[in-house]
């Protein structure tokens, strides 16, 4: 086991992709504690993220603090993976920034968003990284790390000792919008989308992808069990950086999303959930 599993983790946001990998560090042994927006978010994400691993068998021990500021304070590697908005990301991480030891890795689960510029939120920028997890983080195997303007050497190494602790690969890439795995993903989740607006059944687009691809997830399953809103922030900081037409996001995911309808946790997206067996909602 290595040495850095005995040195405290705190992971920031409780969606999906915070409670997957605060189960993914407690599981190997880490000493993890997690926070959300609010005492009230933190308790249910909390309890969530144990109840989760104990529905799949992995029991584990979560601290959850009180408010963000004594989540950090003695941590060795935060991770934040709070909603996809970098004015969100900065200011969460101005206060990281002056309540976390001052040799803490600080890391990002950003799937789309400028690793150098939300570095500039930070006292020092130089111990900032992207640790990019899949969904969902307890089985997937890679972590993209993201190495921004200002990261260094030893972060960038220390973040790959972590990563590789907990059982998963790391790839080291660089700080472009959507990083690796997305971006070569990004046309299938496209043609996906579009085939549903010109009357294609999302059933029958993901059986085509699963049976003719292998995958193991068609495109619209997958982008249900992402959130469409998550899916969207990213089409769009991609077409803010490139500013090219085959990054615009669908209009009908648009729409989905404005209406609240943002995939499988929100009951309903591109498939309804509500049924007994889900169902395409188009
Ligand atoms: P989510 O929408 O499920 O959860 C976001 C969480 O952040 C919520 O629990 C919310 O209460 C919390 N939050 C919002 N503002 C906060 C703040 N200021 N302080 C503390 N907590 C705050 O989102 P999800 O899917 O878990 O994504 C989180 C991050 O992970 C995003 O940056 C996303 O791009 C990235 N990501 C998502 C993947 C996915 O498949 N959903 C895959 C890889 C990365």
């Amino acid at each position: 086991m290595s040495t850095l599993l005995a040195t405290p983790v705190t992971v920031i946001g409780l969606g999906a992709m915070g409670r997957g990998i605060a189960r993914a560090f407690a599981g190997h042994g880490a000493r993890v504690t997690v926070v959300d927006a609010d005492p009230e978010a933190t308790r249910d994400g909390h309890r969530q993220t144990l109840d989760e691993a104990a529905g799949d068998g992995e029991p584990v021990e979560l601290t959850a603090a009180p408010d963000l500021a004594t989540a950090v304070a003695g941590a060795a590697l935060v991770i934040e993976a709070v909603v996809e908005d970098m004015a969100a990301k900065k200011d969460l991480l101005a206060t990281v920034s002056g309540a976390a030891p001052a040799e803490a890795v600080v890391a990002t689960n950003t799937s789309s968003l400028s690793i150098g510029e939300m570095a500039r939120a930070l006292e020092a920028p130089h111990r900032f990284v992207g640790m990019h997890f899949f969904n969902p983080p307890t089985r997937m195997r890679l972590v993209e790390l993201v190495r921004g303007a200002h990261t260094d050497d030893r972060t960038v190494a220390l973040a790959g000792e972590w990563v590789r602790a907990v059982g998963k690969t790391p790839v080291v890439c660089g700080d472009s919008p959507n990083f690796v795995v997305n971006r070569i993903c990004r046309p299938l989740y496209y043609e996906a989308q579009l085939l549903v607006t010109q009357g294609v059944e999302p059933a029958t687009v993901d059986a085509v992808a699963r049976c003719a691809l292998g995958h193991r997830m068609g495109p619209l399953q997958l982008l249900d069990f992402t959130g469409l809103h998550t899916h969207l922030a990213s089409s769009e900081t991609a077409l803010r950086e490139f500013g090219e037409p085959r990054y615009r996001p669908v209009p009908l995911t648009r729409r989905l999303v404005r209406s609240g309808l943002t995939g499988r946790a929100a009951g309903r997206g591109f498939y309804d959930y509500t049924a007994e067996k889900p169902r395409a909602a188009f």
